[in-house]
C-alpha cells in the first residue's frame, strides 16, 4: 500500500512499526525499509524481505545525537561530525552500548553499531511519532539498484513491505557516507554524498578511505558486486557501440556511434544524461533512476561516460564500478 506523507499516514506507519511491521520510508539518500530496531522478529523480516545475508549489519535511524547516545558510545569525533552533518547523509560506526536493547541481528553480532539521523522530514516524523530507533537498509532486493522513488520500492519488494510512505524522489540519490569512528582513526568505509575533504574539515584532520580487503571488508555490505542492473555495463565509454544504450555525463557534442552517426540522434529511451552541464550532485541524484530506466530499455549493454572522481563523484564511481562487476 503506497500513501502520500501526511500526519495521518505518519501515525498509521508508526503504528505498523510498533506492531512489528515493515515500512518503506523516504530519506534524503534512498528509500529505506524500516523496522523497529528493538524487535528481533521485525528486524528478521527485513533480511527476509530483501534476501539479505544475515552477516550484513543494518543502520539504525534516530532523531538526534541524544537519541543515538542511548545505543552507542559517543566520542569526540562523533560529536564534531554530528554537529556538522546531522541531520544528513552521514552514518557513524560507534561501539554498541551494552544492554542498549538493539536487536543483535541489526549489528550482525559485531560490537559496533551504525547510526544516522536522516534529514528527510517524513523520516524524522516517523522516528518521533513511533518513539523507536528504526533499522533501515535500502528498500530493494539485496544486490540490486537502490530505490529513489516510492514506485521503485513497490516494484522491488511488492507485498513484502506492509506500507510505503511516499515522500517524493530522494534529493541526494546515493546512500550515506559510512565513517568508522570505533578505531584508532576515523575511516571512510563507504563513500557517499559527504566527501573526505568535508569530513576532514569538520574534524580538523585528514580522513582516509578504507583501502579495504575485498574478501573480508570492514563494512560487510561492501561486497564487490552490488547495485547491479540486469543489463551489462561498459564504463568510461568514449563512443557508443552497436546495441548499446548510453548513460551520458556532460556534453555529448563529440560522442559518436561507432558504426556511424551521432549519439544525440539515438532512439528515445536509449539515451539519458546524468547532468548535461556536468553537475555532480545532479548526477548522483539521477544515477539509480536513470540506470533503472536504461536497464528496462532492452539494450544489449549500457555504455557509461566517465564521471570525475572528485567530491561526490567518488561515490558515483564507487557505485558504478560495483554495478559493472561481473
Ligand atoms: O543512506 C543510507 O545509508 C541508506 C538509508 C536508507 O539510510 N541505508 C543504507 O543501508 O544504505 P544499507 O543497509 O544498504 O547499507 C548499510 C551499510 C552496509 O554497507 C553495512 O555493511 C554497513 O553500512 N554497516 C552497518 N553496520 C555496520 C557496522 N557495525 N560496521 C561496519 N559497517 C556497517
Ligand atoms: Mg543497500
Amino acid at each position: 500500500m503506497i500513501k502520500a506523507v501526511s500526519p495521518k499516514t505518519i501515525s498509521e506507519a508508526a503504528q505498523i512499526l510498533r506492531d512489528g511491521g515493515l515500512v518503506g520510508m523516504p530519506t534524503e539518500t534512498v528509500y529505506g525499509l524500516a523496522a523497529n530496531a528493538l524487535d528481533d522478529q521485525a528486524v528478521a523480516k527485513i533480511f527476509e524481505a530483501k534476501g539479505r545475508p544475515s552477516f550484513n549489519p543494518l543502520i539504525i535511524h534516530v532523531e538526534n545525537l541524544d537519541m543515538a547516545a542511548r545505543y552507542v558510545e559517543v566520542n569526540e569525533w562523533a560529536k564534531a561530525l554530528a554537529h556538522s552533518f546531522w541531520p544528513g547523509p552521514l552514518t557513524l560506526i560507534l561501539p554498541r552500548r551494552e544492554g542498549c536493547g538493539i536487536s543483535d541481528l541489526v549489528s550482525a553480532g559485531l560490537e559496533t553499531l551504525a547510526v544516522r539521523v536522516p534529514s528527510h522530514p517524513a523520516a524524522l516524523s516517523l522516528i518521533r511519532e513511533s518513539g523507536l530507533p528504526l533499522a533501515a537498509p535500502s528498500a530493494n532486493k539485496s544486490g540490486t539498484l537502490s530505490p529513489t522513488t516510492p514506485a521503485h520500492v513497490a516494484v522491488s519488494l511488492g507485498d513484502k513491505v506492509d506500507f510505503i510512505l511516499a515522500g517524493g524522489a530522494c534529493s541526494v540519490g546515493l546512500e550515506s557516507t559510512v565513517v568508522d569512528l570505533s578505531g584508532l582513526a576515523p575511516l571512510i568505509l563507504r563513500p557517499g554524498a559527504i566527501c573526505a575533504q568535508e569530513l576532514g574539515k569538520a574534524l580538523g584532520a585528514d580522513v582516509a578511505y578504507d583501502a579495504g580487503d575485498k574478501e573480508r571488508p570492514k563494512s560487510p555490505g561492501i561486497l564487490l558486486k552490488h547495485y547491479a542492473p540486469n543489463t551489462p555495463l561498459r564504463l568510461n565509454a568514449v563512443d557508443v557501440e552497436e546495441g548499446e544504450a548510453l548513460l551520458a555525463f556532460g556534453s555529448i557534442k563529440f560522442m559518436g556511434i561507432k558504426s556511424g552517426g551521432h549519439a544525440k540522434d539515438m532512439p528515445d529511451g536509449y539515451l539519458l544524461n546524468l547532468s548535461e552541464n556536468g553537475d555532480l550532485y545532479d548526477a548522483a541524484s539521477n544515477l539509480f533512476s536513470m540506470l533503472k530506466s536504461l536497464d528496462e530499455a532492452g539494450a544489449e549493454r549500457i555504455a557509461i561516460m566517465s564521471v570525475p572522481s572528485e567530491g561526490i563523484g567518488r561515490a558515483i564511481n564507487d557505485r558504478l564500478s560495483r554495478a559493472a562487476e561481473k
